[in-house]
Order: C-alpha cells, then structure tokens, then sequence
C-alpha cells in the first residue's frame, strides 16, 4: 500500500495532469485537495483531448473513485459543466465515481466579480489571476463567511448565508470597485437550480479516505498549480491562495502526515509562468520564444501564453525541501530536442552576493540574475524511445546533474503528449508495500 502525493514544483503548468493520469492506474482514489478551476490539466489519451479544471483527472479510468477534498473551492456551474462534458464523452457512467467534500467552499458570482475588478483596478500592480474568484472566495473561507458545499444542498441555510454575507460584498463592489451590485434572488435561483444535481455527488474526504486506506487502497493525491504559487511558501504576493505544497494534502483531506508515503514533485525540463511575478530566469528573447512554440505553452485555463524560461534548480530546490520531494518527475524533455545547448540556473547573483538558497524576499528575488550552466543539447528525436535507457548520453547527464544539484532522484522523464511517451525509472506506487 502507498498513499502518494503529486506535486507542481515550479509556477504550475508542469504537466502534472499526464503524470496523475498514469499514476491513476496503481491508486484506488484520486484526490484534489486545493485550488479550484484556476487549474488546467490537459490530458491526451489515444488521440482524444482532454482538458479538466475540477474534476481530478482520475476520472478517465473507470472504476477510480475521485474526490474533491474539504480544500478546495467550487464553482457550481464550472463543475456541472464538466460532468456534462466528461459524460458527453462516455466518462463517469456512475455518479458514485466522483465526490465531494460538504466543507468544500463555494464559489459565489460575487467572488468572481470582486477577482476581475479588483485586478483591474490594480493596473501594474495586478497579481494576473485566472479571474476565476478563487483569493475572494479562500478570503471568505478563512474570513469565516463562506458558504460550503453542504449549505447547498439544504435551501434555508443557503439562504441565510447568502442574506447575510451579500450586502457587505455589494457594498464593496458598488462603493470600492464601482461594479454593479449583485441581486440576491438571482443568485439564489441560480444555485439552488443547481443543488439537486449536486446532490449525489455530497461526501466526507477525511472519513472515506480513512476507510479507504484502512481497507489496503492506495491514494493519489493530485496537486493543482505549483509550489511557487503557494500562499505561504511561493512568491508572495504573486502566488495563488491555496497552500499547493505537499502538506496542504493532509489538511485539505482530512488526513495525518504519518499515511502520506512519497511526494512526487513535477517539474518541466524548462521553466514557465503565467501571470505576474518574479520570474528570475525568464527569457525575454528568440530563445523564449522557442521555447514557447516547441512546447505549446499557453494557458490550458486562460489561453494565456506562457512567460518561458531556462531550467531554475534553486528554484527546485526549494521546491524539493518544502514538500519533501521522494523523487522528481522531469515533464516535456522533448521540447529541448533542438538545441545545440541547453543553460540550467544553478546560483543566483544579487549585488555582490551568490545566493544558493531561493531568498523569501519578493524585494531581492526580483533583483536577482541566474548563474547559468551550459550543457549539450542532444539533437535526436527522443520522444519516440521506450526505455530511460536508450536516452542519449547527453540527456542522461542532464538527469544525473539535476539529481545531483538538488539531492532528489529523478524518477520519471516524459518525452511527449502521450501516455505512451514515458520513461519510468521507478514507481512510487510500488516502492513500498
Ligand atoms: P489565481 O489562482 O486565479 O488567484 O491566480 C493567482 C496566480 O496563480 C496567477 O499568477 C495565476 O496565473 C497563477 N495560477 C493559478 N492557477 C494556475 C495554474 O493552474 N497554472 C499556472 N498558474 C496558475
């Protein structure tokens, strides 16, 4: 048995959706437990497209239970939306496949209104959010004035909270931000229009984990953005408002630390961003944009295209020590397929100073310039090898570097879209028993 935690350890957009999706087939439960549809995973099974904001992607395997854990906020509309279309797709022919948590906050329309505005209003301050009222809605969770999940499905208190919560979020919107108010009876029959659907899907993360796990299933927790993008722990305040390290796994499923086995972290062979923020090794050039057309890199949320950048090991050996990484997944090596050679950041320089470790000061990160090394590119088609084995000598050393500058193995090298286009060197799932 082995309960494993999946996570982005750079600013999101790792391919974390392909790794879960293969890890999917050792676990019995996959588990979301933070963010909400600011996240994207796009998933390529057969020639088929797919791409999920909320649902964990787990839900393309019949018979894996997917849970959304008491850390998440939900929107309603966004949710049913992609039961529509994951069932329009002949996925989720049970209900009983899918669950989510009562303590699950809601995202109201108000919350999404408030995000845009607000970020409007910010003009170059702005974080660059996805819009989708994820900080309004973790504000009000920790405000206490959410409204859960649960209170959907019992109409009086729906109402209450709604009645209770609205005319403080219409005088901020009106007096603040100069938006229109929002109209309670509206909001009203909209969600609760959605609540009987809502219904089946009502649940406990926390209890039926523990049964879970109790009864020999192995549990995959799957992460949304990045470690960078952690409220506590990434470039604040550029970051999402979630903690999206290992540890928000635990208390966003109701589980103790001592049941979590190993923690994968996710990491591309580059480095990408959307949205505002520090981003020190970020290329501002031609290189950049290769980088961005030979990966695709916009946005599977927003369409935003991706700020690109080189490899960043201070930035993954952060990443390795705050989720206490058991192994690194190395996503979209492929893309380095052209190049006569490929930099990786191993030290910062900031004014005389070289700095190692990832500073927590938004004010020098931002002034810090990345020490580069250069190593040979491998100008070999690599996505259509079988095993790690027959990768070129010069990606084998780049494996081996990395592993060696942030003291984390390498156990995956994903060579392409496909689930096929995967080299394993070790299975978490099946280090232990
Ligand atoms: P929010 O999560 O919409 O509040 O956005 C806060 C920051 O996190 C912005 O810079 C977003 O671009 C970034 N962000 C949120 N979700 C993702 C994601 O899934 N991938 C990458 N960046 C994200």
């Amino acid at each position: 048995m082995a309960n494993v935690i999946i996570v982005g350890a750079q600013w999101g957009d790792e391919g974390k959706g392909k790794v879960v999706d293969i890890y999917t087939e050792y676990a019995q439960e996959v588990v979301r437990f933070q963010g909400g549809n600011n996240a994207g995973h796009t998933l390529v099974v057969g020639d088929e497209k797919t791409v999920l904001h909320l649902i964990p992607s787990g839900i393309l395997h019949e018979g894996k239970r997917c849970i959304i854990g008491n850390g998440v906020v939900l929107d309603p509309k966004v949710f049913l939306e992609e039961i529509d279309g994951l069932k329009k797709k002949g996925y989720l022919k049970d209900d009983s496949q899918l669950m989510v948590d009562g303590a699950v906050n809601l995202i109201m329309p108000y919350h999404k209104m408030i995000d845009v505005a607000r970020e409007q209003k910010s003009g170059a301050k702005k974080i660059g959010t996805t819009g989708r009222g994820i900080g309004p809605t973790y504000e009000d969770k920790v405000g206490r004035r959410g409204i859960r999940f649960a209170d959907l499905l019992k109409p009086e208190t729906f109402k209450r909270k709604l009645h209770e919560v609205l005319p403080e979020k219409n005088f901020f919107l009106e007096q603040f931000l100069g938006e229109k108010p929002c109209s309670e009876e509206a909001i009203v029959e909209e969600y609760l229009g959605y609540a009987e659907r809502l219904r089946c899907y009502l649940g406990r993360a926390s209890t039926t984990l523990d049964k879970a796990i109790k009864a020999g299933h192995n549990v995959l927790f799957e992460g949304a953005q990045g470690s960078l993008l952690d409220i506590d722990h990434g470039t604040y305040p550029y970051v999402t408002s979630s903690s999206t390290i290992a540890a928000g796994a635990c208390t966003g499923a109701g589980l103790g630390p001592h049941l979590i086995d190993e923690v994968i972290g996710i990491s591309k062979a580059y480095v990408t961003r959307v949205g505002e923020g520090p981003f020190p090794t970020e290329l501002n050039d031609e290189m950049g944009e290769t980088l961005r057309a030979a990966g695709n890199e916009f946005g599977a949320t927003t369409g935003r295209p991706r700020r690109t950048g080189w490899l960043d090991i201070v930035a993954l050996r952060e990443a390795v020590r705050t989720n206490g990484l058991t192994g690194i997944a190395l996503t979209k090596m492929d893309v380095l397929n052209d190049l006569e050679t490929v930099k990786v950041c191993t030290a910062y320089r900031y004014g005389e100073q070289l700095l190692e470790e990832f500073p927590q000061d938004y004010d020098v990160l931002k002034d810090c310039t990345p020490v580069y090394e250069e190593i040979p590119g491998w100008l070999t088609d690599i996505s259509t090898l079988s095993s790690y084995e027959e990768l070129p000598v010069q990606v084998i050393d780049y494996v081996e570097k990395i592993e060696a500058w942030t003291g984390c193995p390498v156990v995956m090298v994903s060579v392409g879209p496909r689930r096929n286009e995967t080299l394993m060197r070790s299975n978490p799932f099946t280090k232990k028993s």
